[in-house]
Order: structure tokens, then C-alpha cells, then sequence
């Protein structure tokens, strides 16, 4: 009895504490966040003002637009989501897919692909052959065809935590992935073709929430709509404001269907 209430006092103390640092800790939290998706940018002289990036970002994800850190704007930041930026040098647009301007030079691609931990080999390698599926669906053009040689395909598709590299051979990625939670994948524009996953996540082929042993339940992460996100991502698709695209910034779990948004963005590409 007497630990319990030790246990207990000890608790309510560092509630008190965490309470107080709360607001400075979203503060520090939201502007690391609008600079990593370059709502702020040091590098262009258009991104530099912190309300207006607040109101960009609360356009981007349809809130209400206060050019406050409020509770609303903080719920949509600590979502599950891709690390790639939201907002280019171009500023912000809305209404409309977006491309990096830059695309592979021929429609006949290559991959290769390096598993997690979570399924199997067999089982993932189709999920990822599926994932590409729904591109060369959306333009015909473009076919994907896997190999073993990683140092001679286009596009590599690998797992890591933390610090990582990627596929077998592969340098270290400058961007590190920051344990469960946040960032779940990233993947670089073309033609540099790299896709990462953080492996600190648990995947499933449709993601949502699962029962394990004891009947305990853990949250996944749809390994299929990731992966058809990140796709998106290597072939010169930006983030989409349209909240049913595949191309939406924040993790979505289940069966991934492509929306006019994204269909128009791939064709605009590879039509
Ligand atoms: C920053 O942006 C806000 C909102 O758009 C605007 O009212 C304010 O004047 C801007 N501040 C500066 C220094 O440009
Ligand atoms: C298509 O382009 C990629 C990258 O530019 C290259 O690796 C690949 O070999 C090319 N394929 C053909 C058939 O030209
Ligand atoms: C791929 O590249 C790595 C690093 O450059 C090298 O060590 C490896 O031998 C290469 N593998 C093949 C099959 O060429």
C-alpha cells in the first residue's frame, strides 16, 4: 500500500511539471514542425514570417484559420504523417496536385526492395507490387519492374530506424526517422528514387488497430497506403491539399483509392 502511494505521489509531481513546460514544448515542437515541412524556410525570403506560416499550415489542413498555436492546430500537428515537405519555394497552393517539376526521363522504371521486420518477405513484396500497381493503372505508360541488383535500380524501397541507410550499398539518409509516431516514411523526388520506412512502426498490409497476444491491441500502419503515398513521391508527386487524395500528408490506413487529384497530378507526368 505504502509503494502504491509513493507511485501515486510521484505521479501527480511530474504532472505538475510536465504541465507547466507543456506550452513552451508545443511552442519548440510546432516551430521545428513548420520548418521541417517549410511552412518556414530560411532559404526563401517568402517563408519567413511565423503567424503566416500558422495560417498556412491551418489552409493546408482546413482549420481554422487564427494564426495561433491553438489546440486544434496542435491535435493536427502530432498526427501520424509523411516526412516530406508540405510547401515548396513556390509558396503555398492549394486546390490543385502539385509536382516537383523534375521526372523520370523514361516511363519503363525498376525497383528494388529490401523488407521490414513485421511480415513476411513474400507478403510484403506483394503489397509493394500492388502499391505500384495503382500508378501504371493510373498511366499506362509507366511500368515498374522489380530486381535483386539494388546498386542498378531506380527505385529503392527499404526500412530503417533512427539513423539509417536503405537498401544494401546505400549511403546514410540525411534525414533521420524519430522513433514510433510522426514521421512514418519519407521518399525523395526523382530521380534520386529512395524510400524509407521507419521500421520503428508496426505495419500490416491495411494498418488500423490489431489484436496480439492477451487480446492486447496496437496500432499499425497500412503498409499498402504508405507505400502508394511514397510511390507517389518518387515519381514527382508534392503533398495534396485534398484531404481524399492518396497524396494528403497525414498516415491514412485501409484500402488506398487514387482521387482525381492524384490521377490528374500522375498523368500531368507520364499521361
Ligand atoms: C506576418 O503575417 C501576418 C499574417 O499574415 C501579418 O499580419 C503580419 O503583418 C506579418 N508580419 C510581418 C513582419 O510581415
Ligand atoms: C529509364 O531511365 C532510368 C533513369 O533515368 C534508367 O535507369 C533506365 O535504365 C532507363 N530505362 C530505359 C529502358 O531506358
Ligand atoms: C553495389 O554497390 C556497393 C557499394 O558501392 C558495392 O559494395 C557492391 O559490391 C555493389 N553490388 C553490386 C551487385 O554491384
Amino acid at each position: 500500500m505504502f509503494l502504491f502511494l509513493v507511485v501515486i505521489s510521484l505521479l501527480l509531481i511530474d504532472g505538475a511539471v510536465c504541465e507547466l513546460d507543456e506550452e513552451d514544448d508545443d511552442t519548440q515542437f510546432a516551430l521545428l514542425y513548420l520548418r521541417h515541412y517549410h511552412y518556414l524556410s530560411p532559404e526563401t525570403s517568402s517563408n519567413t514570417n511565423t503567424t503566416e506560416a500558422i495560417e498556412n499550415f491551418q489552409k493546408f489542413f482546413g482549420l481554422t484559420v487564427t494564426g495561433e498555436l491553438d489546440d486544434d492546430t496542435m491535435y493536427e500537428m502530432k498526427k501520424p504523417r509523411c516526412g516530406d515537405p508540405d510547401v515548396d519555394t513556390d509558396g503555398l497552393r492549394l486546390k490543385r496536385y502539385a509536382t516537383v517539376g523534375r521526372q523520370w526521363s523514361n516511363t519503363t522504371l525498376t525497383y528494388s526492395f529490401s523488407p521490414g521486420a513485421d511480415m513476411k518477405n513474400k507478403d510484403q513484396l506483394r503489397i509493394i507490387a500492388r502499391a505500384f500497381k495503382y500508378w501504371s493503372d493510373a498511366a499506362p505508360k509507366l511500368t515498374f519492374t522489380r530486381t535483386n541488383n539494388f546498386n542498378k535500380s531506380d527505385i529503392r524501397i527499404s526500412f530503417g530506424k533512427l539513423t539509417h541507410s536503405g537498401v544494401p550499398g546505400e549511403r546514410q539518409c540525411p534525414y533521420d526517422f524519430d522513433g514510433q509516431g510522426g514521421v512514418i516514411a519519407h521518399a525523395y523526388y526523382p530521380t534520386e528514387g529512395r524510400i524509407h520506412f521507419d521500421d520503428d512502426e508496426h505495419y500490416t498490409e491495411f494498418g488500423g488497430s490489431v489484436v496480439g497476444w492477451w487480446w492486447n491491441k496496437r496500432q499499425t500502419r497500412g503498409l499498402l497506403y504508405t507505400a502508394v503515398h511514397e510511390i507517389g513521391h518518387a515519381l514527382g508527386l508534392k503533398h495534396s491539399d485534398v484531404k481524399d487524395a492518396v497524396m494528403w500528408p497525414l498516415a491514412k490506413n485501409g484500402n488506398p483509392k487514387l482521387d482525381q487529384d492524384d490521377i490528374d497530378g500522375i498523368i500531368s507526368l507520364y499521361g
